[in-house]
């Protein structure tokens, strides 16, 4: 039940996550909405101090679209990928700077092409590897002004950096490593609980 095995830069999470609301917040096209549909499952604030598991209920996710809640202090993004998606993620591979996550950006049972437990859902802390900004998701394909060729990813507008749809991060940019997958399991098809690993996981 360990989640030591993920490393990043430290304090990460304190720099530039200054809420504490969940929500979901929609990615491709208009008309998706928040809805806050997770807030009584929260912990209260003196167990997420403590680092208590944080549970949240997906149900309601859909395609394109993230939930965002709060696990010791870090944002943690909760997203439903589409198939076309997931289909883009193995082309990207040589614009990547590390496509395989070979170093420890993951729990194990990530380490995955998806990066993911579930191959349409992505969990990810939140915060820029390089100094712990706020990447945007932007997750619709077709050409921006910071990359004519995108394919769907997250933007962090402090330095430029890009991630994948899988939080990989883009060869040239200033962020070191993928973004960070924290310890995480599915107590069932709807529900993921963020912070503790899967029973019998490496
Ligand atoms: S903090 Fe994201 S690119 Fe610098």
């Amino acid at each position: 039940m360990s989640n030591d095995g993920v490393k990043g830069p430290e304090n990460l999470g304190r720099r530039r996550f200054l809420t504490a609301t969940t929500a979901v917040v929609g990615a491709v096209g208009a008309g998706f909405v928040a809805v806050p549909f997770i807030k009584s499952w929260l912990p209260s604030a003196k167990a997420k101090l403590a680092g208590a598991p944080v549970t949240a209920d997906i149900s309601a996710l859909q395609e394109g679209q993230r939930l965002v809640l709060e696990w010791r202090g870090q944002p943690i993004w909760i997203v439903k990928r589409s198939k076309q998606m997931l289909e883009v993620l193995p082309t990207l591979d040589p614009r990547l700077a590390d496509p395989k996550s070979s170093t420890d950006q993951q729990p194990a049972y990530t380490k995955n092409e998806l990066r993911s437990i579930k191959p349409e859902i992505s969990v990810l802390v939140g915060l820029c590897t390089h100094l712990g900004c706020a990447p945007e998701m932007v997750a619709e394909i077709k050409p921006e002004p910071f990359d004519p060729e995108w394919k769907g990813g997250y933007f962090c507008p402090c330095h430029k950096s890009r991630f994948d749809m899988a939080g990989r991060v883009f060869a040239g940019v200033p962020a070191p490593i993928n973004l960070l997958v924290p310890p995480h399991h599915y107590e069932n098809d709807t529900t993921i609980v963020i912070g503790v690993d899967p029973t019998g996981a490496a």
